[in-house]
Order: structure tokens, then C-alpha cells, then sequence
């Protein structure tokens, strides 16, 4: 259509233009074809006279002038001419054929002769008038006066234009057609070229393979459409975005309302006694807990967990349940209760002495004790049976939840073989040698492999697991459907990347500014207004990196030392399993660093290092978040670290800049982070450095490209991703099941074995 009304642009002046040149050339040429004819009748009448004089010379001897008048009658029956008539030296007409003009004199027919178009009309259509003298041997005689007929030239005339408007015509058809093709053709030829465009294919490769002058307006082209979409992502949010109403949506079709169970050591809020009596609830810093909590309001399913706060037996009623949120109760929480010794031998001691540092690498040696398995199987027992006695059908969605319950899986699998479980391993997985310290190696994975489906954060961490696997069980693997069966059993292994729940309009619209907010943690931890701001926050563990981050802004210092009372690190720690002594020297060395780096930076009697060792409350963090110029996030192993993404997402005024240890699983995903090595210093000090220093409006691009990120990879779509290959496995499950009790239709076999 657009090729149509270009074409009409051009068409349009073009018929103008030929229609305008026939009017006014077919005049003209009525004219010159006029004046070529006279011309030719005068000649002609000459050539007659000539042949006439002696004959006429002969009639005039006639005195009754018979013989003159019959030589007329005679000559005008040649079809040119109309009539004849003879004139006197006098000017007198003599002899005159019928068919001339009464009217004519002798001195009307000389006169009008001498014109450049002699014509007359006569009732028969046009004649030319010429006069001839003719002279004998005496002299001249008189004058012949003959009039041609004109007629035919009007019709030739009119031929004439028949034929230029059908050339015009045809001209302009002609021009046409060429036109409509050649415009069709370069526009097919600019349609494939936009669409190569659009491809990419022009910025790799002239378009077409024939125009290198397009290539410029390509990449302009590509740039403004990538800012367009770019604009249409942060703005709009991605079309298919996870939610809470879509994963609910999904639960009641996909699982048909079946019910979901969540096992996690850590509970999701901890009642406690506070000091005047008072019960008060408290969330834990976890990142289990922030990214599994949403996803449960959304199943409303129940929680089984650890009742670890000191207030907590009083909240539940005599099934030891509580209704959670507090005040909102969308899900149940099912406490465990644990004595010391089993929270000692289970907790710390197998899976904060054992697995922890064995998973994460991060050179604190693992620590074995035989009775800490013991408690770890008896306590991973306790839960199992909270499982089977919460569980309303034989046939539950059980979502497992890290390395406190390796052996949970198997053990639900034995009471509840059609329960669907899926179990999500929160922190690294290391590779099959390291794995191998484990003296009960053997009996974790085969605990695990009572999963339906095994899930982790990265490929990398699927891989190291389905080596292990390889390298410790006799069981099959098949690579390409990344399945493993052991003992008839199969277990899917995915990853499933981790993420928060992006903060709804709602909530932003209550945060304060991120100048308010700057405005106030100046004044809460006496920073001054023009110091820039650099924050961290962990849990106090050995593995987020804390002692490498002290040791690049102690380097920061001593490389620029502009920076030297112009900067604030605000390092929030969160207690954790402080009844370890590992814990505990940790804490103890970090004091430590921080007292020697405030004692050579601080300036006017402030702390350049701000160490917060206690637990901060959300609303508390995400302040900070917004007053920081930098976020260091320096884990030394991470599985994934959501402090990276909670600081994103409280930035929406995309500002900020986020330093992130490429060994935390974050990374993948997070290339706009400035990428570190927590072990070089170096580097670490020069990109703080860096962040400080850069623009605003590369931050903002950087931010702006997070954000989009992970607020699309949310924790919903996180858990949609499982749940959907939960559904799709349980519906296999169902077909087989029918298809091996009673043979089914051809298409229900085929789907079984998908
Ligand atoms: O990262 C592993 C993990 O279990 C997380 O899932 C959780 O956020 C964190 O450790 C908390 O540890 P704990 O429950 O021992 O305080």
C-alpha cells in the first residue's frame, strides 16, 4: 500500500505533465501542418496555371466564353479542387466554376492569396485560395483564382491527434509500469534491507550484500531500537512477568490445588521474649526465608520448620501450628522443636561444620563427627514425619530446602511414594573430589536422589552434583534429559536461579527518598553530609567475604588518599551461628581489622568503618541501600546472594553502583555489576575506586539494565520455573501409571514417554 501511494506521488505529476504538452502542442503543430500545405497548394495552382495558360489562352478566343467555362468544369473535377474562377486584367470576374463563391471578387481573392494562410470557409468545409496570372505571347491575360480543398487536412489533422494522445497514452503507460516496477523493486529491496536490519544482519554485513552506504543508518537504526525496547522493558515490565497471582494461577491449574509443603531448618518468623516479657516477632536474616516466604503466601501451603525463637511454643496452638504473617495468615507454620543436643549435632555440628564449608570452599576445613550424623539423620527423620503427618493426600508437592535435609528426600519417598519432591540445594556444590571428604558421601546422595526433582542455582552446580553422582553411586545418568535413575527411581536435575520478590508500587510509594534516606543514616551513624557512602550486608560468616572487603577499602585509603575523610564503609553483620568457634574467631578478627583501619583513616574523630554486628530489619537495609553510592557484595563462594538483588531493587532512581564477587552465582546474570575477585585486593580497591568516581549516567545504565534483570527473574518466575517441570513430571507420572494399569490411548502413550 505504501509502495501504491509513493508510486501515485510520481504518476500523478507525470499524467499532468504529458496532458499539458498535448494541449499545447497539438495547435502548434495544426499550424506548421497548415503553412507546409499552402505552400504546396500554391505550387500545385502554379503548376496548373502553367499547364492551363496556353489552353486558357485558346478558350479566350471564344467571345462567348463557352470553351473557358467547360476547360474550368473540366479541371474541377479533380477531387482537390473545389472551383475556378477567372479574372480580367481589370479585376473583373469573367468565368467562375459553380461551386466558387459569389462573394469572392477578383481583388478579395488577391488579397486574401497574399496572406500567410490563405483560407475560406465555404459550406463544404475549408479551401485554400491562390491566384495565378497567366500570360500568352501578348501578355498577361488575366488571372487564374483556384480554390483547393482543405478538407482532407482537418482529418488528417485529426488523425494526427488520435494518433499523438495514443503515443502520449502509451508513452505514459509505458513510464508508468517502469516506474511501479522499479519503485516495487526497491522497496522490496528496502523492506528486506529493514528487515536485515532488524535481524542485525546490517551491522555485521552490508545490506543486501550490495549497500555499505546503509550500514551507518543500520547501526543508528539497531542503537535506537535497542533503546526503545530497552525503555518498553524497565517501563512496561516484561509481558510475561512472574507474580503472586500468576504462580497461584499455575498451582490451581497446573497442580489442580494440590497441597504444597515447604521444609526449611530456618523458620520464617521467630517469636522471642524480649527483656521486659514482652513477645515479639522477628525475620530471620536469610536468604532462604526472604525468597521462599512470598512463594508460600502465594500456595497458602503449610511450612514446616524449626522452632528456634524462645518465645515460640507460645505462639502455636496444640499442633504446634501458627498462622503466618502475622496479622495476615496466609499459610500455616508447622514448628519443629528440637532439643540442644540434636540443635547442636544436627545444626552446628553436621550442617554448619560439615557441609557448610565443604560445599562453599572457602579454605575452613570441614568438620565430621560421627555423632553429629547420628543427630542429622534423627532430626532429618523428625521432619520427614512432619511431612507424612501434614501431608492431606498421599500425593503432596514437597518442596524441600537445603543441606540441613540431604537425607529428607529418601526418607518421604518410603511413606509417600507418589508425593512429588522437590528438593533445593541453597548453596554451592563442590566438585566430585572435595565432595569426597564426606565420609557419608554415599548415604547424602542417596538421600538426595529421593527427589523428583534435584534443583540448584547454577548449571555449573548441576554438574558438579551429576559428577558426584557418576563418581560415588552405581547409578544411570542420562546427560542429554540431565536425569539420573538409581534403584528404579528418576531424578530430574535443573537449575533454577534464585531471586527476592521485586517490590511492589505499593511499598515503593512509602520508601523515602534516597536523599531523605542518605539524609538520615548520616545522621543515625554521625556520617557527614559529603562523605560517600559504600555499604555491605551479610550474616557474620566467613564466606561472604567481609575480611577481603575491610582489606580493599584499607588499600582504597592508602592508593587515593583523596578519599581520606571524604568516605564511609557501613559494613552491617548480622549474628549467625554464633556458638561456633569458627564463628566466633571470625567476629573476633574482624573487630580487629576494623579498630586497625579506623585507627590509621579516621578523620575529626569518625570511624571511616562502620561495623553493625546485629540484626538490621528490613525497612533498616533498604535505607541504606538507597543512601549508598556502592554496594559490596564480596562473597568468597556464594550460591547465589540476594543482597545483590535487594540493592537493585531498592535503587529506582538508578543510581548507585554494585561491586559483586564473580564467585557468587549472582554474576551470571548480573554482567552490569563491576565484576570482582575478592582474593585481589587490588582490583577490589581500584573498582570502589571506580564506583565512586563513575558519571551518573553510566550508572544509571548499568542500574537500569539490573533492575530490568531481576525484576524479571523473580523469585515467583523461580518458582513457577519448578513447579511447572513439578506439574509436567506428575502428569507423566499419572499417564504411565494408567497406561501400565489399564493400556491407554495411542496419544497418552506417547505423552507418557515424553
Ligand atoms: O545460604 C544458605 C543458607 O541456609 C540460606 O539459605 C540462609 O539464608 C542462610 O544460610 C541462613 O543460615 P542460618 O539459617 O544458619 O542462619
Amino acid at each position: 500500500m505504501k509502495a501504491f501511494n509513493l508510486q501515485l506521488r510520481f504518476l500523478v505529476p507525470l499524467v499532468v505533465v504529458l496532458t499539458a504538452a498535448a494541449y499545447f502542442a497539438l495547435p502548434l503543430m495544426d499550424s506548421l501542418t497548415l503553412r507546409w500545405f499552402a505552400r504546396d497548394m500554391n505550387m500545385r495552382g502554379n503548376l496548373m496555371a502553367n499547364t492551363l495558360s496556353e489552353s486558357i489562352a485558346a478558350a479566350l478566343e471564344d467571345p462567348k466564353g463557352r470553351k473557358l467555362q467547360q476547360l474550368f468544369n473540366r479541371a474541377v473535377e479533380d477531387e482537390r479542387m473545389v472551383a475556378m474562377g477567372w479574372c480580367s486584367p481589370t479585376g473583373e470576374l469573367l468565368t467562375r466554376t459553380a461551386s466558387y463563391p459569389r462573394e469572392l471578387s477578383c481583388d478579395d481573392a488577391d488579397r486574401l492569396a497574399s496572406e500567410t494562410e490563405p483560407r475560406l470557409r465555404l459550406p463544404g468545409g475549408p479551401v485554400h485560395v491562390s491566384a495565378h496570372p497567366v500570360t500568352a505571347e501578348s501578355g498577361p491575360v488575366g488571372q487564374l483564382v483556384l480554390l483547393h480543398d482543405l478538407s482532407f487536412i482537418e482529418r488528417r489533422s485529426l488523425d494526427t491527434r488520435r494518433y499523438l494522445i495514443a503515443l502520449l497514452a502509451g508513452v505514459g503507460i509505458v513510464i508508468a509500469l517502469v516506474t511501479m516496477a522499479v519503485a516495487q523493486l526497491s522497496w522490496r529491496g528496502w523492506v528486506s534491507g529493514t528487515r536485515a536490519l532488524l535481524r542485525g544482519e546490517g551491522l555485521v554485513r552490508p545490506l543486501g550484500g550490495g549497500a555499505p552506504e546503509l550500514a551507518p543508518v543500520a547501526a543508528e537504526l539497531r542503537a535506537r531500537l535497542r533503546d526503545l525496547e530497552d525503555e518498553y522493558r524497565r517501563y512496561q515490565g516484561h509481558e510475561a512477568e512472574w507474580d503472586a497471582p500468576r504462580l497461584q494461577s499455575l498451582l490451581r491449574s497446573q497442580l489442580r490445588g494440590d497441597q504444597v509443603i515447604v521444609v526449611s531448618n530456618r523458620e520464617p518468623y521467630i517469636h522471642e521474649k524480649g527483656k521486659d516479657g514482652r513477645v515479639f516477632v522477628r525475620r530471620p536474616a536469610s536468604g532462604l526465608v526472604t525468597a521462599v516466604e512470598p512463594v508460600m503466601r502465594a500456595c497458602s501451603g503449610t511450612w514446616i520448620a524449626h522452632g528456634s525463637g524462645t518465645a515460640d511454643r507460645k505462639a502455636v496452638d496444640r499442633h504446634d501450628r501458627v498462622a503466618l504473617p502475622p496479622g495476615h495468615e496466609e499459610y500455616q507454620l508447622r514448628r519443629v522443636w528440637l532439643s540442644p543436643e540434636e540443635e547442636q549435632g544436627y545444626y552446628y555440628g553436621f550442617a554448619n561444620e560439615g557441609m557448610w564449608p565443604l560445599c562453599h570452599v572457602a579454605h575452613v576445613r570441614p568438620v565430621f563427627r560421627e555423632s553429629d550424623w547420628l543427630y542429622y539423620k534423627t532430626v532429618n527423620q523428625r521432619f520427614a514425619d512432619a511431612v507424612v503427618a501434614e501431608a492431606r493426600s498421599e500425593d503432596p508437592v514437597v518442596l524441600v530446602q537445603d543441606y540441613h535435609f540431604a537425607l529428607l528426600p529418601a526418607m518421604v519417598r518410603r511413606r509417600l511414594p507418589r508425593a512429588t519432591i522437590l528438593t533445593f540445594w541453597h548453596i554451592p556444590w563442590p566438585n566430585p573430589e572435595s565432595f569426597g571428604i564426606c565420609p557419608w558421601r554415599q548415604e547424602i546422595l542417596e538421600g538426595l536422589l529421593g527427589s523428583t526433582i534435584m534443583g540448584f542455582h547454577t548449571r555449573f552446580h548441576c554438574k558438579n552434583f551429576i559428577e558426584a553422582v557418576d563418581r560415588y553411586l552405581e547409578a544411570r545418568i542420562e546427560h542429554e534429559h540431565s536425569t539420573i535413575s538409581y534403584k528404579g527411581e528418576q531424578t530430574f536435575i535443573e537449575s533454577y536461579p534464585i531471586s527476592i520478590e521485586w517490590p511492589t508500587r505499593d511499598s515503593v510509594s512509602e520508601w523515602a527518598s534516597p536523599a531523605e534516606c542518605r539524609r538520615q543514616v548520616c545522621e543515625l551513624h554521625d556520617i557527614p553530609g559529603h562523605h560517600r557512602i559504600a555499604v555491605g550486608v551479610d550474616r557474620f560468616d566467613y564466606t561472604k567475604g567481609i575480611l577481603e572487603r575491610l582489606h580493599a577499602v584499607e588499600r582504597l585509603l592508602e592508593k587515593h588518599p583523596e578519599w581520606r575523610g571524604k568516605f564511609t564503609f557501613v559494613q552491617v553483620a548480622a549474628p549467625t551461628r554464633a556458638a561456633l568457634e569458627e564463628y566466633q574467631a571470625f567476629q573476633q578478627r574482624i573487630e580487629q581489622v576494623t579498630r586497625r583501619i579506623n585507627e590509621r583513616f579516621s578523620a575529626g574523630g569518625r570511624e571511616v568503618v562502620r561495623l553493625l554486628a546485629q540484626h538490621h530489619e528490613h525497612e533498616q537495609v533498604n535505607r541504606l541501600y538507597r543512601a549508598a553510592d556502592v554496594c559490596l557484595v564480596t562473597s568468597l563462594h556464594d550460591g547465589m546472594n540476594l543482597v545483590c538483588k535487594e540493592f537493585v531493587a531498592a535503587r529506582d532512581d538508578e543510581q548507585g553502583v554494585l561491586v559483586l564477587s564473580r564467585f557468587a552465582g549472582a554474576a551470571r546474570d548480573m554482567p552490569e555489576a563491576l565484576i570482582v575477585n575478592p582474593y585481589h585486593v587490588e582490583e577490589v580497591a581500584d573498582a570502589i575506586h571506580r564506583s565512586l568516581t563513575m558519571p551518573p549516567a553510566e550508572q544509571r545504565e548499568r542500574m537500569a539494565n539490573l533492575r530490568s534483570t531481576v525484576r524479571e527473574f523473580n523469585v515467583y518466575r523461580w518458582a513457577g520455573k519448578m513447579l511447572t517441570d513439578a506439574a509436567r513430571w506428575r502428569l507423566r507420572e499419572r499417564i504411565s501409571e494408567r497406561v501400565q494399569r489399564h493400556g491407554a490411548p495411542e496419544e497418552e502413550r506417547n505423552a507418557a514417554n515424553m
